[in-house]
């Protein structure tokens, strides 16, 4: 690929609203990129007001971004057809059961050698067993793709306070240009090659957070938390070594997008908030993501179930105690207090 590169961001959460931020500043100050950027928005009305409008008048994303302007060179595009065409790199970034059906709108506007990131944090399941959703980007537009993922909870981003994340890409020069495009002094970049181990550990950290978010309303302390982060650890780490068609380093697990990101989760994210607030209020998850969430989608509960079912399909389930009370204390009403006798029982290794 050369020359100068359009970019087409796919979602405007508060994810992607924060990395939109970053990527107009530096697209603004680079000559490696077109200084438009083109945000797909799914439509909504505020006040009257299509969300598209707010964002392009206004410069802000009142409703998933709050307090931050935009900047100016961020377009806000309804029609995922018209933000896709002439783009060359995309940027994918909405919760991840919004992806099949929209790459299936985009498809016959994609060019063929556009190449994508995947900043989505789930996995799906297929025929043969687990999906990467950035796979099932690849298969469905037929692109090149690289993920990010890292200890980056979006406020605090697009706060500008410091923080690291890490690129997984099979090619070293798509790695290196994705790095160039979201670089900051503020929010570091590595790149690695185990992109699927980097969007696995994606994925698993939120359903261990729901796990932290129930010790927290079980009101025990940090030192159990500590325990559910390292058995947590464990578990993905086993999960990776069994999922991974490539290479599953533990030296993956020590960046910012392993045990950074699992930490981060687990004291800050909306899944410990709202798995705290189902042992206090004991609604259901559905329930709390609708009170909770404005409009927010929970990531940990739904890829639980995915991961149980995947475990369940090859026998797995006794290796895996944590993940597997997690999606049965979310949907199966095993009680919460069950969740310590899981950790308590767990085996040495897994
Ligand atoms: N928020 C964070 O701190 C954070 C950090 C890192 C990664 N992520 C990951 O980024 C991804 C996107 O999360 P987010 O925080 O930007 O989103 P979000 O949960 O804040 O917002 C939901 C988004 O979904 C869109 N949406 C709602 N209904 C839709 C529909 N029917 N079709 C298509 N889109 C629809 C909304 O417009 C909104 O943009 C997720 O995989 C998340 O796990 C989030």
């Amino acid at each position: 690929m050369s020359g100068c590169k359009n970019v087409c961001i796919v979602g405007s959460g508060n994810w992607g609203s924060a990395i939109a931020k970053i990527i107009g500043k530096n697209v603004a100050k680079s000559s490696q990129f077109d200084p438009i950027v083109k945000m797909w928005v799914y439509e909504e009305i505020l006040n009257d007001r299509k969300l598209t409008d707010i964002i392009n008048t206004d410069h802000e994303n009142i409703k998933y971004l709050p307090g931050h302007k935009l900047p100016e060179n961020v377009r806000a595009v309804p029609d995922i057809t018209e933000a896709a065409n002439g783009a060359d790199l995309f940027v994918f970034v909405l919760p991840h059961q919004f992806i099949g059906p929209l790459c299936d709108k985009m498809k016959s506007h994609v060019k063929a050698n556009a190449i994508g990131i995947s900043l989505i944090k789930g996995v799906d399941e297929g025929p043969d067993g687990l999906k990467f959703i950035s796979h099932i980007i690849h298969e469905k537009l037929g692109i090149e793709m690289s993920v990010l993922m890292g200890a980056n909870i979006a406020n605090e981003v697009a706060d500008e306070k410091f923080c690291e994340s890490t690129i997984g890409s099979k090619n070293k020069t798509h790695g290196e240009l994705f790095k160039n495009l979201m670089q900051t002094p503020n929010f570091r970049i590595t790149v690695v090659e185990e992109s699927d181990t980097v969007e696995l550990c994606g994925a698993l950290k939120n359903i261990v957070a729901v796990g932290a978010g129930f010790c927290d309303g079980l009101d025990y302390g940090d030192n159990t938390k500590a325990a559910v982060i390292r058995l947590g650890l464990m578990e993905m780490l086993a999960f990776a070594k069994l999922f991974c068609k490539g290479a599953v380093t533990s030296a993956t697990f020590l960046e910012s997008c392993g045990v950074a990101d699992l930490v981060t989760t687990c004291y800050g994210g909306r899944n410990r908030k709202v798995a705290e607030a189902f042992v206090r209020r004991g609604k259901s998850i559905e329930e709390l993501e609708k009170d909770m969430l404005n409009g927010q989608k929970l990531q940990g509960p739904q890829t639980s179930a995915e991961v149980y079912r995947l475990l369940k399909q090859k026998n797995m389930l006794d290796k895996f105690p944590l993940f597997v009370a997690v999606y049965q204390i979310c949907y199966e009403k095993r009680p919460v207090t069950d969740f310590i006798t899981c950790l308590q029982n767990h085996p040495e290794h897994v």
